[in-house]
């Protein structure tokens, strides 16, 4: 039997010149927990061309998204960005990755650090049920250069709080916190700065980390993942990992397509 199944598009959503989101059919046998990745790609030749993907869709939902960058030349992007709705693309029957809630000890706070397409673990995390159960406040940061790359805000704030499911929850629990560094902004500087000086936690009104209380989860590139990883380590935070939870972990965000 083949690793993968085979989905067809739905939509397309072209965020920006560089950035891109859509949403497949999904098979019932494809299971996976809020916060994983999985292989997806197309048909080159008799060749699949796969690169890894974090699922932004939540879990329960009978459809998939996910959210990608265009890297000009990229062997897989280069492509992907021309797909249109009735399109097949191939994704693998397993999924896998840390940033599970399964992976975090309990704790008061969850804060979702996510820069570019680091993002898209967390929208499947901040639309599961079990993560409102966990912690009190769930902290979804998003950090990007330009305002424009700010992709799913208006779904985060407008929709989300009105869903038949989790909008309760999202509206007592859910704060949004966007960040630009190079246009002028509402919040302005790199998530790590925000958290240093502090102003983060007066902007949303919560005490400052805290490793007896606080958990955290990042996506990002290689250097905001190990600044923010030096940073908490700094502040007496332990790296989780599958069977051992602890009090933050880490994804790269995947770039090489
Ligand atoms: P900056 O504009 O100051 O580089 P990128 O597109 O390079 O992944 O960056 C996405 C966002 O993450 C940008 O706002 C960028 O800020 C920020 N960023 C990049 N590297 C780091 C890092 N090492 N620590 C904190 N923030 C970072």
């Amino acid at each position: 039997m083949s690793n993968f199944n085979q989905e067809s598009v739905l939509s397309v959503h072209h965020w920006t010149d560089t950035l891109f989101s859509f949403k497949t059919t999904r098979s019932p046998t494809f299971r996976f927990r809020n916060g994983e990745f999985t292989m997806i790609g197309l048909k080159v030749g008799e060749k699949p061309l796969l690169r890894a993907y974090s699922v932004a869709s939540a879990n329960y939902e009978d459809t998939l998204e996910f959210f990608s960058i265009k890297v000009p030349d990229g062997p897989l992007t280069s492509r992907l960005q021309h797909l249109k709705e009735g399109d097949e693309i191939i994704v693998s029957r397993k999924a896998t990755g840390t940033l599970v809630i399964d992976n975090l000890e309990d704790g008061r706070n969850l804060y979702l650090i996510g820069t570019g397409t680091g993002l898209a673990p967390f929208l499947s995390v901040i639309k599961d049920p079990e993560t409102y159960d966990r912690f009190e406040k769930v902290v979804l940061l998003h950090g990007c250069r330009r305002v424009k790359e700010l992709a799913y805000g208006e779904m985060i704030t407008e929709k989300l709080p009105n869903d038949e499911l989790i909008g309760e929850l999202v509206r007592e629990q859910l704060i949004y916190y966007p960040t630009v560094t190079r246009d002028p902004f509402r919040n302005r500087g790199r998530i790590t700065d925000l958290i240093t000086t502090g102003k983060l936690f007066d902007d949303i009104g919560l005490p400052a980390l805290d490793a007896a209380h606080d958990r955290v989860m990042i996506c990002g590139s290689p250097a905001l993942v190990a600044d923010t990883r030096t940073l908490l380590n700094g502040r007496g935070f332990v790296e989780g990992n599958h069977g051992e939870p602890a009090q933050f972990v880490v994804e790269k965000a995947f770039a090489e397509r």
